[in-house]
């Protein structure tokens, strides 16, 4: 079923540019590293395996990853491979500030260069916490150097008081409880410790696991990879044996412009409908496609998304974490479903070297109601939509698994908040005019607005209506949402308020209508309105001076192309340069 044919073995890898031969320059390459003790032998050209591990203390749910190298590094050395660990740039989402999106495509530049200016014929990519899976992902495609991904797996379940806890999503509810007087800040510490009790991602089908299901639904980590917690044996075999397959991936010559296919985009969009995945899924495939020239766009998400229903029963959409989901079966036994039901491409070709339905076609479902047939799906809809109207002309995205379906049409008065300190100034306010029916809104957190484009679309509501039992109202923004939030919550509003958009001239009292099954979204104004609010918009962010922020400013893209700058889009490839004496 794969076209893909292997290269001929053996040949002169790239390495050998700086190791093979007798020159000086090449005893200066090979010499400096012997110093690490390193025999004569191993520069004699096998492939020489970069380990691109984020690790670091301050990104915790990489915090196993220098583990896990070890085992990468055993594989690599069993296969005959030479491999090294390279630190690259690690934007953790709990610690980065202003928000770790920002940092995506600095990470994605640096790691990318990392890759093209050294000695390596092949990746390993050590990722696991939100941004650090796309951001390699996405250098891997600029360089266009064999890759493979191995995530760092979930942590195991957190439980408080006998109920299971879900990352951030239960962060969302506690806090939420604690406004509505349902819970006290005493227990609201105390269930603090119970969210996060092993190494690994987030536990929930949230950014995280979902970019982890993405990548394994590309076909750029091997079959299981998605799912095994962080802490389980299974993971140290999954990196091993990952180590060991991109020996053979160099000298196979099998690379990221090989497998990451418009094919392979298509299966990861209806993956992500199954898996009930994250919104932020749709920004960083869209940029991902872009670095390998795969013309994929955000009418791909909701017309590959329209018809899939979401079968995985995890949080935030579901009950159950991602341990569940491992003991279950795991991602291959989704994608096997997606398969039989004739939504799969089963000839996309994986890091194995083979096509993806080889992969998953004897797999089994341990637990349906951990991962459901399709006609007990949460949500037979459940593929991220896309909505377009005169107050997002390039589209805003909503996750329906997350939402509430008596919200999905609706009316509302808009209450304004024009950025997030606007918003927290305001929200607690007894005396702000606003209740269920209203729709809030908030300016000017897009890539350009924020800047970065944080997730705080999922705006707490106000006090006064969760006394009131209510859990959901209709929340529009250009921000984006964690994957572990739920709610009917348009985001990634494009254009954005920063640039412009409309949303940046919605007013207290306007009146907006979201119709769902239209895929519409609607500010009630006329159009010459419009028009003369859109001539009178000032904008209210400044340029940053200089340095990275001004970087960012001038040439991040908007959400609805993937908000990649603007100069990264595309493969360079990774020639071999001139030497530096
Ligand atoms: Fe790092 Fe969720 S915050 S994986």
């Amino acid at each position: 079923m794969s076209a893909f044919k292997p290269a001929a073995w053996p040949r002169k890898l790239r390495s050998q540019h700086w190791f093979g031969g007798t020159s000086r320059d090449t005893i200066y390459h090979r010499g400096w590293l012997k110093n690490q003790g390193h025999p004569h032998d191993l520069f004699d050209g096998r492939p020489v395996i970069g380990i691109l591990n984020t690790w670091s203390d301050l990104t915790p749910c990489n915090g196993h990853l220098r583990e896990l190298a070890e085992k990468v590094k055993a594989g690599v050395w069993e296969a005959g491979g030479f491999p090294v660990e390279i630190p690259v740039f690690s934007a953790s989402e709990n610690t980065f500030r202003p928000t770790a999106m920002m940092f995506r495509n600095l990470a994605a530049l640096a790691v990318e260069e990392a890759m093209r200016g050294q000695p390596i014929d092949g990746a390993v990519l050590l990722v696991g916490c939100d941004k650090t899976t796309p951001s390699l992902v996405m250098a891997a495609a600029s360089t266009d150097l064999p890759s493979i991904v191995v995530t760092g797996g979930p942590m195991l379940n957190g439980y408080f008081r006998g109920e299971r806890v879900g990352s951030g999503t239960h962060l969302w509810k506690f806090s939420e409880a604690v406004k509505a007087g349902e819970m006290t800040q005493e227990e609201f510490l105390e269930a603090e410790a119970s969210m996060s009790r092993s190494s690994g991602t987030c536990n929930t089908m949230g950014t995280a696991s979902t970019m982890a299901s993405m990548v394994e639904a590309l076909g750029m980590a091997l079959s299981g990879n998605a799912a095994i917690p962080a802490v389980d044996s299974r993971r140290k075999v999954m990196a091993q044996l990952s180590g060991r397959r991109i020996v053979q991936m160099v000298k196979d010559d099998l690379k990221p412009s090989d497998i990451m296919t418009k094919k392979a985009f298509e299966n990861a969009i209806r993956v992500n409908g199954a898996i009930g995945g994250s919104t932020n899924a749709v920004v960083h495939l869209l940029a991902m496609a872009g670095r390998v020239g795969i013309d994929l766009s955000l009418d791909d998400w909701d017309r590959l998304g329209r018809d899939i229903p979401t079968v995985v029963n995890l949080m935030p959409s579901g009950e159950y974490l991602m341990e569940e989901f491992f003991y279950a079966g795991g991602l291959p036994v989704v994608i096997k479903m997606l398969g039989e039901a004739g939504k799969l491409h089963k000839d996309a070709l994986t890091v194995s070297g083979g096509p993806i339905w080889d992969e998953v076609k004897d797999v089994r479902n341990w637990n349906d109601d951990v991962i459901r047939p399709v006609e007990r799906a949460l949500t037979q809809q459940g593929g991220i939509v896309v909505l377009r109207g005169n107050l997002a002309p390039k589209g805003c995205v909503l996750k329906p698994s997350a939402a509430s379906p008596h919200l999905m049409k609706h009316r509302g008065r808009a209450v304004v908040f024009e950025d997030i300190d606007d918003y927290k100034a305001k929200i607690n306010d007894e005396s702000l005019d606003i209740d269920e029916s209203c729709v809030m809104v908030m300016k000017n957190c897009g890539p350009r607005g924020y800047p970065g484009m944080a997730e705080v679309g999922n705006m707490g509501l106000p006090p006064k209506v969760l006394r009131k039992g209510i859990t959901d109202m209709v929340r529009i923004s250009d921000a984006r949402m964690s994957g572990t939030a739920y709610g009917t919550v348009l985001l990634h509003t494009s254009p954005e308020a920063a640039r412009g958009g409309p949303l940046a001239i919605v007013k207290n009292g306007d009146f907006i209508e979201i119709d769902v099954d239209a895929r519409r979204v609607h500010l009630d104004i006329s159009d010459e309105e419009m028009q003369r609010r859109l001539a009178d918009w000032r904008p209210s962010v400044e340029p940053p001076a200089s340095g990275y922020a001004r970087l960012f400013h001038d040439h991040v893209e908007g959400a609805d192309t993937g908000a990649d700058f603007d100069f990264l889009k595309g493969c360079r490839g990774a020639p071999v340069g001139r030497d530096s004496h």
